[in-house]
């Protein structure tokens, strides 16, 4: 199954009922492993969670830690990048060249890599001082 399978079928598990959007990612870790996540609603609008940091929590759950490529899938006339706080999350655990596709229904791909993402990301290294 190709990531885009994964993250295609993920996305029709998502709980949008409120926006009516609804998304998927799967990610493929070092080891080759895939774990898929897709958003989660919730009526208090700012609990909800996005499909990639689903994805994120699963690969953690399984104890991994490196994301080598990322896909996210949704139903848009342009491809949906991830929002802020994901590219933050994304970040984490990917390195800033692997790439991050993301690709509508109707097989519009836009691809970009974790840099392009996430420019001047903050990380580990600015808290030298601490
Ligand atoms: N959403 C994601 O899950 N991932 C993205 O990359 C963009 C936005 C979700 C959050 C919310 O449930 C819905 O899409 C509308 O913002």
């Amino acid at each position: 199954m190709t990531l885009y399978d994964a993250a295609q079928k993920v996305r029709e598990h998502a709980y949008a009922p409120y926006s009516g959007f609804k998304v998927g990612a799967a990610l493929r870790t070092a080891s080759g492993a895939v774990f898929a996540g897709c958003n989660v609603e919730n009526v208090a609008y700012p609990e909800g969670t996005c499909a990639e940091a689903g994805a994120i929590a699963a690969m953690c759950a399984a104890g991994e830690r490196e994301i080598v490529e990322l896909v996210v899938v949704a139903d848009s006339t342009s491809p949906v990048p991830p929002c802020g706080g994901c590219r933050q999350k994304i970040a984490e655990f990917a390195k800033a060249d692997v790439q991050v596709a993301m690709v509508s229904l109707d097989g519009v791909r836009h691809v970009v890599t974790v840099a392009e993402l996430l420019p001047g990301a903050f990380g580990a290294g600015h808290m030298d001082r601490a």
